[in-house]
């Protein structure tokens, strides 16, 4: 293996991604590929802590799988597989579990969070979530770890649990850090620009999908909360309007500056619209491309295979490692 870092990542899969998530991270890891040695794993084994329409959990890691790839992310260069693929995740989850205290699992926010609001269905994968997400780290010997804000409680507690065994065991696990890209536009809701766009969201105009159609996107650009004062410029008085802003510099690859001027003289209506078709005309070639992947499912399950191939491969280490360590027979 090369000396090069790894960088890991795992990727819920719950529905489409969205506008947000292609410009704030998605759109940027292809570029990782030349960098460092990049692992995709599409976590549906974290998934079912909630319940699931089996139909409905394949369909949406695939779709997840698929996306993957159609934004750019190539198979060759970088290991995309599913979770469940490889049996090491849980494996190495059940060592980790008897090293994390239920003190700490009890500190983490995410669970306190979503037990308040699935009150009929706290059930212990919810609890020890963290500890599969661990094991999803340091089965790679991960150096870097994109996450979002919402995950750095669980990469901080990772850290320990890796920390607090090669205590006990030698240098076992590396310990693995933030990664922090040094791009990525912070994407905000459409009706709501005080926050991040999301998919939890209630509205449904708040957010754009990657798989919305040319014509729900420019209806969800032209229903999008602005101010009332007609001037298109970054401000911070100015949520709304900088988010769109913000949005059409990234999908045109132009400058803020160079986009406030396009617009100086414009009016909200027909400045909404090119945002709209701006962003209508970025996603096209990404929807074709997933669409073409998920019209042949046994190549991408082919794909998937020969991803888990790899990632098994590099687990099927540090697993063996960490069993005679502790002294399995
Ligand atoms: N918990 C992460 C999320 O909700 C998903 C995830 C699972 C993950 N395992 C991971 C992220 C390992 C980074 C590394 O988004």
């Amino acid at each position: 293996m090369s000396e090069r870092k790894i960088i890991f990542s795992g990727i819920k899969p719950t529905g489409i991604p969205t506008l947000g998530s292609l410009l704030g991270a998605m759109s940027h890891w292809e570029k990782l590929s030349s960098d460092y040695n990049c692992l995709y794993c599409v976590v549906d084994m974290h998934a079912i802590t909630i319940r699931l329409d089996p139909a409905v959990l394949r369909d949406n890691g695939r779709n997840m799988f698929a996306w993957l790839i159609a934004l750019g992310l190539d198979p060759e260069k970088n290991i995309l597989y599913f979770q469940s693929n490889v049996p090491a995740h849980a494996e190495l989850s059940w060592v980790l579990n008897c090293y994390t205290y239920a003190g700490e699992l009890n500190r983490m926010t995410q669970f306190k969070d979503k037990s308040a609001k699935n009150t009929d269905n706290i059930n212990a994968g919810l609890y020890t979530y963290p500890v599969l997400m661990a094991a999803d780290i340091l089965l790679y010997q991960a150096n870097l770890v994109p996450v979002g804000e919402d995950q750095r409680q669980h990469l901080e507690l990772c850290r320990d649990i890796a920390e607090r065994f090669n205590k006990v065991y030698g240098d076992v696990f590396t310990i693995p850090d933030a990664f922090i890209p040094p791009y990525g536009a912070r994407i905000m809701g459409l009706q709501n620009p005080q926050n991040k766009m999301s998919k939890s969201d209630d509205n449904a105009n708040d957010c754009i999908y990657l798989s919305d159609s040319p014509d729900e996107i420019i209806k969800k650009f032209k229903r999008a909360v602005t101010d009332s004062d007609n001037q298109i410029k970054m401000s911070e008085e100015k949520p709304g309007i900088s988010n769109l802003l913000t949005i059409y510099a990234c999908v045109t690859g132009k400058t803020l500056a160079e986009a406030e001027a396009e617009f100086a003289d414009a009016g909200y209506g027909h400045f909404k619209q090119s945002v709209g078709e701006a962003v209508a005309q970025t996603l096209a070639p990404y929807q074709k491309e997933h669409a073409r992947l998920m019209s042949d499912i046994a190549n991408l399950d082919a794909i998937a295979a020969k991803g888990a191939a790899k990632a098994n491969e590099m687990a099927a280490k540090t697993l063996l490692k960490v069993k005679e360590l502790i002294g399995f027979n």
